[in-house]
């Protein structure tokens, strides 16, 4: 794992969307896995303007997006995929019929959930990972004790997960769906590379937690430790309780695979 600190949250997206770009350059079918939420915004934001300012190509770009809410529709605008659509599907040229976001309303949720596994693995697996954490250390909505070899399945929302998700309903945490389709755990830790964007005070307490305690699955990013290519990108807000800084950032400061980014 590698934890680069950033000065403020827009740096620390940037840098995100950065990697991804490159990564989007070097492979065009690249195989990407998509988080939501408000971390997310962004570094959807900035590939945007790349897509816009640059030319960034998604036209060849497969997506597997990591959760949606039991319960809602597509078209609801509480819903993943429409989240995905407003920040990131609509505003570049990526192919709808390549992005994947899991059913929410599917009949058959477990069957859906085999198929969205079926799906990833029939793409050849996810080639990069973006992931944000929550306030109870999950990843996707891997709530605490989610099984750490866990698959894509239905899970019930922790209160925190709703408290935290409130925001986006109004401010009510009685209007957020108490349950969701998610991509386990072992699921996320099969990509071949994984970024994690964290950032803000709010999240300080579990990204230490995350970064330097146990692997445990009391937190679902505690997981990431096993991940032989995980990049951590965090604000200064949300390092603050880091006890490796020093160490972490000599490694962004000397390691040659970062010389490109410091400027970032
Ligand atoms: C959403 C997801 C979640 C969020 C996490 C942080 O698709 O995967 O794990 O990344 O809840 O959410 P924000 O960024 O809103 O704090």
């Amino acid at each position: 794992m590698e934890v680069v600190i950033r000065p403020d949250a827009l740096s620390a997206a940037r840098l995100a969307a950065r990697l991804v770009a490159d990564a989007l350059r070097a492979k065009p079918r690249l195989v990407l896995g998509l988080a939501t939420g408000r971390t997310m915004e962004r570094v959807y934001a900035e590939l945007a303007r790349l897509h816009t300012d640059e030319g960034l190509d998604f036209s060849l770009c497969r997506t597997f997006n990591l959760d949606e809410y039991v319960g809602l529709s597509p078209t609801d605008p509480h819903s993943y995929r429409a989240y995905m659509n407003a920040h990131l599907f609509d505003r570049v040229n990526i192919d709808k019929r390549n992005t994947h976001v899991p059913n929410g309303m599917a009949a058959d949720l477990p069957a859906e959930c085999h198929a969205y596994e079926a799906a990833i693995k029939g793409c050849g697996g996810i080639d990069l990972q973006l992931l944000g954490i929550g306030s109870d250390g999950h990843i996707g909505f891997n709530e605490p004790l989610s099984a750490l070899r866990s698959r894509t399945r239905e899970i019930a929302l922790a209160p925190s997960t709703l408290a935290q998700n409130a925001a986006l309903f109004g401010g009510d945490t009685g209007r957020v769906p108490r349950r969701a389709l998610t991509m386990g755990v072992g699921t996320i830790i099969e990509a071949s590379r994984i970024l994690m964007l964290v950032t803000g005070e709010s999240k300080a307490a579990v990204l230490a937690k995350a970064v330097e305690g146990p692997i445990t699955s009391m937190i679902s990013a505690s997981a990431l430790q096993f991940h032989a290519q995980c990049r951590v990108i965090v604000d200064e807000e949300a390092a603050q309780l880091l006890e490796g800084k020093d160490h972490y950032r000599w490694i962004f400061a000397n390691e040659p695979e970062w010389v490109p980014y410091q400027g970032a």
